[in-house]
């Protein structure tokens, strides 16, 4: 077996699994008066510039708003809870401490309103919950990152042209990774990719109508000090298969 095992690889390696088990979801509302600095978020936008993608298509750009009209004019975007969200977001949700760590996937049920938690009250709230501006998520943001890409290309002979997209998601990580190693914390705003959304994004900042918004990630110091976060995850065991997908999990 090849591989370089000396003290300054180790370190790296150790560093490396340690920056990514510790990356998580920032949902705590940012301070707008701490702004990032400058050779942050370059550092930020250079972690994008090295993320892999098919063919090398580099099938993204970034908007990177971090002027407090726009910022306000985003905020005042509103976005509506679907059935169809509630529906797919209560199989994720746990509903006690206990269920989570025994399922090992998804989220507590605590982090949504109640009326998230109610089947019954499902199609109800789709109707009559009032829209949520994106400033509620945005929460004092000082920079929000917004990912675009061109729907008119694919990655060659990709279906649906996932595999284009999945580099989106390697851009996500890369920029969440360095952001995390500078000590900046982060929120993927997925709303930012929602139809009625994406259109007054694209109108607000003048995006051409053939790009697509598919995230938003806002970067910032937190305002009050973190509540910890129960973060589950599957054991290696759980989703490897040796060999054949009813081979053992590696342990
Ligand atoms: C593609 C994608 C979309 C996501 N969308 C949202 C979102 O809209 N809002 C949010 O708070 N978290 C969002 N998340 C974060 C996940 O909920 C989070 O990564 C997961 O619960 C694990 O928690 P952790 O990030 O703290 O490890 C998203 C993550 C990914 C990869």
């Amino acid at each position: 077996m090849k591989g370089c095992y000396c003290d300054s690889c180790a370190i790296i390696m150790t560093s490396t699994l340690k920056l990514m088990q510790e990356r998580q979801s920032v949902r705590a509302p940012f301070d707008p008066d701490c702004p990032i600095a400058d050779k942050d978020l370059k550092q930020i936008l250079e972690a994008a510039r090295c993320s892999p993608t098919p063919h090398n298509m580099q099938n993204f750009e970034i908007l990177v708003i971090d002027d407090h009209d726009v910022l306000t004019k985003l905020g005042s975007i509103e976005s509506r809870v679907t059935e169809v969200f509630l529906r797919e977001n209560y199989q994720q949700l746990s509903f006690s401490k206990k269920e989570l760590l025994r399922k090992k996937i998804g989220i507590l049920g605590t982090e949504f309103p109640s009326s998230f938690r109610d089947p019954s009250m499902f199609s109800k709230v789709a109707r009559e919950c009032p829209p949520m501006p994106l400033d509620q998520t945005i929460d004092g943001s000082p920079v929000v990152l917004i990912v675009i890409y061109d729907s008119r290309k694919r990655a060659p002979d990709s279906e649906g042209d996932v595999l284009g997209l999945v580099s989106l998601g390697c851009v996500m990580e890369n920029m969440w990774l360095m952001a995390q190693s500078l000590g900046i914390s982060v929120r993927i705003m997925s709303d930012f990719g929602d139809k009625i959304v994406d259109k007054e994004v694209k109108r607000i900042l003048h995006i051409p109508d053939h790009m697509n918004v598919v995230y938003g990630l806002r970067l910032g110091y937190p305002a009050t000090s973190l509540a910890k976060n129960l973060r589950v995850r599957r054991e290696v065991k759980d989703f490897t298969h040796r060999n054949d997908y009813d081979g053992k999990g590696i342990e």
